[in-house]
């Protein structure tokens, strides 16, 4: 297809704001999936997904389209809807010219959807605004289409209205496309610059590779470079998604496709970088190019011991389709053997956390999770800190943590909820707008920190459910904060460690004293619990010692009964875990650890 008929675009929309249904009955109206063939499809994809554990859904969709007589076809661009996969957002919408922002007509529009808007925006894309499920008794289409027009600046009759359940206005948004959106414009004799915007682990496959071609072309058997890294490899097939994989000679500039080159681990072919031709390669690669940062770690142990052999395969597995998933194995006293894992953010990490326990039929208990320090000594040195019991021994010179820019929407009677909240976590406002008379959006810098520990649940908590929240990493700062150890009989217990405020160790060290001393049962000594700062204790609880053996109530009783206590409490003891001379139930690490 020359380039004046192609037109490649992204759905932008909040969770269930429909987008998927909309993409679906895209399909069935340009002709590329019949509609009994869609419903079939559908669940066979959840049959597939749920079997092996991996989207087998397609990450771009070319659909074709006729506006008065003229052949197009339209590039669909999957755009993840996770708040932790910004980077990721970003290279989809760099590979389109235009986005349909795709608002629920009940609802109005969500703070990632929003964040998602100012992002395509940056990126210079034309924005298609449309609300959808206009066929609910609920909608307010009106109420909605003023907010979003106001945001995209234009006049409220010009925001689309569709139903992607019924199909209405589908067809007027597929002409809508074709006519508003720039067609691509790249360089045919350029050398040729390709950007990977989605890379995806197949069992069958190895990994599939998606790109969009901005100046070139890529060739079956072409040989190409990826330019991050300068790694050679083959093209074993290049071709188009129409859902179905259709391979062609090649792709020309403009065009958005897939290839498939033998890898098989996404980390050989990463999201934001360049592909070019071995031979006449181009000398600079494309723009925007990061690597995969982790933001929060957390040590990842199996509850059952003999487990550890499992947890490692699985996440040697989803490694494979995850490449900002990182991890190494860690230790710990408490817990045992495990793993300390780095994600994108406290979404990825649950995604992770529960894939484990759901496809991989593990119990896991998992440590706080903890942001990246960077930790400055008195005599120079720098530590990069992000497990709190690895914090360094010495004079600290100063601890820089990491920020964020977060937005939140919420109903205007809430905005001295959420303000009070904001402020005790450290936030400083740096703006607010009203998107209508009832909506306000709240911009904050708020360190990473304070919104991985429970931000999101107290926010949904003081505000009815009804604020929405998105927040992007930048930048850092340098702030008073403190390690608080955990001391059982003076004995630090690694998994409890934290690192907090100054203000706010006091807090952490009563609460967590005073949950452990609930959750340890009484020895046969007196067991003191102690918080402390260093060599300073800031809180204290005692555990008293236990009144009499357990065998004394079975004195005169019968042997049985007897064997049977000490069988059982044999039993117990496996699970116990010693903490110096103190012996722990496991469960008391998993209580204290879970978050209420
Ligand atoms: P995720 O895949 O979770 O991101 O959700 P999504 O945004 O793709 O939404 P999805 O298409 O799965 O739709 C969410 C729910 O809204 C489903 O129960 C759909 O049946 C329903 N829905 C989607 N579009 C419409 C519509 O136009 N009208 C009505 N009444 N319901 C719709």
């Amino acid at each position: 297809t020359p380039q004046e008929r192609l037109r490649n675009f992204c759905i932008i929309a909040h969770i269930d704001h429909g987008k998927s249904t909309l993409a679906d009955r895209m399909l069935q109206i340009t002709g590329i999936v019949e509609e009994r063939a869609m419903r079939a499809q559908y669940l066979d994809r959840m049959d597939i997904e749920r079997e092996r554990g991996i989207t087998v859904k397609s990450q771009a969709v070319r659909m074709p389209w006729q506006v008065d007589g003229v052949n197009y076809a339209l590039n669909m661009i999957d755009t993840p809807g996770h708040v932790d996969f910004t980077y990721e957002v970003s290279r989809s919408l760099a590979a389109c010219e235009g986005a349909i922002l795709l608002v629920d007509a009940a609802q109005g529009i969500e703070a990632q959807t929003l964040a998602n808007l100012y992002l395509a925006m940056e990126h210079d894309l034309t924005i298609i605004p449309v609300l959808n499920k206009i066929d609910l008794p609920g909608a307010e289409p009106e109420k909605y289409a003023a907010e979003i027009g106001q945001l995209v600046g234009v006049d409220p009759d010009d925001v689309l209205r569709v139903s992607g359940k019924t199909g209405v206005g589908v067809p007027e948004l597929l002409d809508h496309v074709v006519q508003t959106l720039p067609a691509p414009h790249g360089e045919a004799e350029a050398p040729c610059r390709a950007m990977i915007f989605d890379s995806v682990y197949d069992t069958y496959r190895g990994v599939v590779t998606y790109i969009r071609v901005f100046d070139g072309s890529l060739k079956s058997r072409d040989r190409i470079d990826m330019m991050s890294t300068g790694a050679h490899h083959e093209l074993l097939e290049i071709g188009v998604s129409s859902p179905e994989p259709h391979p062609t000679p090649g792709i020309g500039p403009g065009e958005v496709g897939y290839l498939i080159t033998g890898v098989k681990d996404v980390r050989q072919s990463k999201v934001g970088d360049t592909i070019t031709t071995s031979i006449r390669g181009a000398q600079q690669p494309l723009a925007g190019y990061s690597e995969p940062k982790p933001m929060v770690y957390s040590g990842l142990f199996p509850i059952d011991g003999s487990d550890y052999p499992v947890l490692r395969d699985a996440l040697d597995k989803l490694k494979l389709n995850d490449a900002s998933l990182n991890y190494e194995p860690e230790t710990s006293t408490a817990l045992g053997f495990g793993f300390r894992v780095g994600f994108l953010g406290l979404l990825h990490l649950e995604i992770v956390r529960e894939r484990l326990e759901r496809e991989f039929n593990l119990e896991l208990i998992s440590t706080a999770p903890s942001v990246v320090y960077q930790v400055t000594m008195e005599d120079g040195t720098e530590v990069e800190v992000m497990n709190p019991s690895d914090f360094p021994v010495g004079k600290v010179e100063s601890i820089t943590e990491p920020i964020t820019k977060a937005t939140i929407l919420v109903p205007s009677e809430f905005i001295g909820a959420v303000m009070e909240l904001c402020q005790s976590k450290r936030g400083s406002l740096g703006g607010m707008d009203y998107l209508s008379e009832d909506r306000v959006e709240l911009r904050y810098t708020l360190p990473l920190a304070e919104i991985v520990f429970d931000f999101f649940d107290q926010l949904k908590s003081k505000t009815r459910g009804y604020a929405s929240l998105d927040y992007d990493v930048s930048g850092s700062q340098v702030a008073d904060l403190v390690k608080v150890d955990m001391l059982l009989q003076g004995e630090p217990v690694d998994a409890f460690s934290a690192i907090v405020h100054r203000d706010r160790a006091y807090n952490y060290g009563v609460e967590m004293a005073g949950k452990l001393k609930k959750l340890i049962p009484r020895q046969q000594f007196e067991v003191p619990i102690q918080a402390a700062i260093g060599a300073r204790i800031i809180a204290r609880e005692n555990i008293r010692a236990m009144r009499k053996d357990v065998l004394s109530k079975c004195y005169g009783g019968d042997i049985s009964r007897k064997r049977k206590l000490l069988e059982k409490q044999k039993e117990g003891k496996k699970r116990m875990k010693n903490i110096g001379s103190v012996e722990v139930p496991q469960e008391a690490f998993i209580a204290a650890l879970s978050s209420d």
